[in-house]
This record gives structure tokens, sequence and C-alpha cells, in this order.
């Protein structure tokens, strides 16, 4: 999708003019993709780009998807088992609950529930690019309020963007992607102190060791805290995700959702994964020690530079070379994609997700390569 679109159709009917000027969100793209772009078979790439998980599913969701008998006939518009198992899962009554095709569309919903034209919404920048994207879309104004250096947010700033915006949204997101920093819980109370909803995204909280505030939300009027399958359980191709909303909001809710947003396979996997904690657990810890690991390996290398994180990635300043060169590198000699953000905060930041041991080793040889045959070509060039 390189071509610039017309915005007329057919010559007559004009698209949205916001629309015709936008630039097009740059999303992941599949292994097949990539194997094809690079030239190198999909079965060898490492993808660390996305925060997938590389265990993927649990064996309860891979034999539910194999034995998926009623893909002919639509699913079930409330989703009621998978949000009755959900509510063990999160402690929250099933009726707080609202499921939808990835945490991405509960984005999208919220946006259109509380967004009229020109209405405030703050993001906290550099954060899930997902809010500041969707945001225009719902006619949502976004106002920025940068966090600070060490990625903590800048709580005054946002007090004061509120007052002066009447902001009706805000997004939080803890741990933080890209960095892995968590907002403390205290400050998250600070915050719903103000006339506004805090939308408190928790996609990677399985990852973090912290507990997650949507046992707070029937009590707390604001807050809404989004929660997802794609990390912990490995679905991230399925698109299962879910809210946690006080009831005055999924009342209005439930009226404007698709009526099927939740396919078939997706809560047939997502069902299943619940009843499969432990298996799902033990991959969690195992991506928390390819974390902790990353963390103290790439501190050792001398122009890397690890963030510390509480997600299934690590977010690192690179020196003594352009970011986006490592990342061309990784992909094109060794066929390992990470993430390089074109932002000017972040540009000489490179986000990695957690990987299987194999993955981290082959990652960290391919690091060392680079870094080596990168002095040499110095040298050479003095
Ligand atoms: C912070 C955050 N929220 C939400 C999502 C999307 O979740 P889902 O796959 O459930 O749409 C992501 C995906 O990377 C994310 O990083």
């Amino acid at each position: 999708m390189t071509e610039v679109p017309s915005s007329r159709i057919a010559g007559k009917v004009r698209v949205r003019a916001d629309i015709a000027t936008m630039q097009p969100y740059s999303p992941t793209a599949s292994l097949e993709v990539f194997a094809a772009q690079l030239g190198i078979p999909a079965e060898r790439l490492i993808k660390l780009d996305a925060n997938e998980n590389p265990y993927g599913p649990s064996p309860g969701a891979r034999a539910a998807l194999v034995a998926l008998s009623a893909a002919h006939i639509y699913p079930d518009p409330e989703a009621r088992a998978l949000r009755a198992l959900l509510s063990d899962y999160v402690g929250v009554g099933a009726e707080h609950i609202l499921a939808g095709a990835g945490a991405d569309e509960l984005i999208a919903l919220i946006l259109q529930l509380f967004i009229e034209p020109g209405d405030a919404v703050i993001n906290a920048p550099p954060t899930f690019s997902m809010y500041a994207f969707d945001a225009p879309l719902a006619f949502g104004r976004v106002v920025d309020v940068p966090r600070r250096a060490d990625f903590s947010l800048d709580v005054e700033g946002i007090e004061a963007a509120a007052r002066e915006s009447g902001a009706k949204l805000l997004f939080l997101c803890s741990p933080n992607n890209p960095d892995g920093s968590l907002i403390p819980p205290q400050t998250v109370e600070r915050l719903l102190e103000l006339p506004l909803v805090v939308v408190l995204d928790e996609a990677y909280i399985e990852f973090s060791g912290a507990e997650s505030l949507a046992p707070r939300v029937p009590q707390t009027p604001n807050l809404i805290v989004l929660r997802t399958f794609s990390k912990w359980a490995g679905l991230a191709g399925l698109r299962a995700g879910y809210g946690v909303f006080p009831r005055e909001i999924i009342a209005h809710l439930w009226k404007i959702k698709q009526p099927y947003n939740v396919n078939v396979a997706a809560d047939a996997a997502a069902r299943a994964s619940l009843a499969e904690q432990p298996h799902l657990r033990a991959n969690v810890e195992r991506l928390i020690a390819g974390r902790e690991r990353l963390e103290r390996e790439l501190a050792a290398i001398p122009t890397l530079h690890p963030y510390p994180s509480r997600g299934n990635f690590v977010l690192c300043r690179v020196t003594g070379m352009d970011a986006a060169t490592l990342r061309r590198r990784l992909a094109e000699e060794h066929g390992i994609l990470i993430r390089h953000y074109n932002t000017p905060r972040l540009r000489d930041c490179v986000r990695i997700s957690a990987g299987t041991p194999a993955q981290t080793d082959a990652l960290l040889a391919a690091l060392r390569e680079i870094g080596r045959s990168s002095e040499v070509s110095e040298t050479s060039e003095l």
C-alpha cells in the first residue's frame, strides 16, 4: 500500500477529508510476508517484533481449534460461556466483562462511545500507538502529555491537560508498551480523581508480577481495564481480548458493539486457555526469565542500553550505531525481526520481544557479530 489513493471514488464521491490525508498505521507483517521480503524461509525467521508469545496456544486451545465443529453458526453475541470463565480468572462479575476481537476492538469501541467531534483524549506517549491512531477516527482530539525521561507519567502534566482540555478519556498502559514500566497503583488512584474516564490497558499484566486493577472496577465508576489473550495465552492471531467495565458504561457498550465480534475459533481457544492456566503460566515464567536474561545480556553489550521492563519485551537504546540499521541488519543478515520506531523520542531505540532460549541465543550471537563487524568497518574507514 505505497500508492497514495485518490480521495474521490469513481471521480465523484469523496472519502472523509481527514482520512484522505492521514498516514496509514503500519502494523507488523506476518511471517510469510517477511519471508517473501527477506528471501528467508518463514520457519527460519525469529519474530521478536510484536510481543507475541513464541510458545503459542496451549495444547487444549490447539485441540479446541482442531475440533471446531460449528464454524458455520454465528457465535453467541454475548460470549456468555467465555465471560463466565473470565469472571473467575479476573475476579469480577461477568456483568462487568465485555469480550472483543482483541483489546484493539475495545479501544475503538470506547472512543466511539464517548467521543463527540472535537472532544479531547489524553495520551501519554511513548505508548501503545492505537490510542492516538483510533482517537481521530472517532473524531477525537489527541492531547499528548509525554512521559518523563524514565518513562514515568507526568502526573501534574496530565492533571493540567485534563483541566485545560476538558478531556473525556485518559489512556494509560501498564506495563507500558514500549518500555515495560509499571504505573504505581497510587498514581492511577490519583488520576481517577479527575473528571474523566481512565482506560487502563493491562495487556501485559500477566508478565509483570503486579496485581491487576480489574477487581477495582465494579466500585470505580470511571475506571476501565483492558486485557487480552494475545500475549500470555499465545492467541494473538485469533484476536481475543476483553474489557472490565463499570455497570453504567458497559450498558451502553452492549448497544453499539458488533453482534458477532468474538468469532467461534477465538472463543473456543480462549475458553480452553482458561482451563489450562498452569501450562500457560509456565510459559509466562519462561518468558519472564527470557526477558530478565535479555536485560542482563543486552546490558553487557557496550552499544546497547536496555530499560528495565515488566512486560515480555525490552526497550533498548542503541549508541554507536543507527538503531534502524541494527534492525535492518538483524533482519537481512540473520532473519531476526525486532521493532524500530521512527519517532523523535525513540529513533535511537529498538524493542525486542522475549523469545525462547534458543531464539535469545541466536539474537545475542547476531548482535555480537553485528557489533564486531561494525567495529571492523569503522576502523577500516579510518
Ligand atoms: C498495550 C497493548 N494493548 C493492546 C494490544 C493489542 O491487544 P490485542 O491483540 O488483544 O488487540 C497490544 C498489542 O501489542 C498492546 O501492546
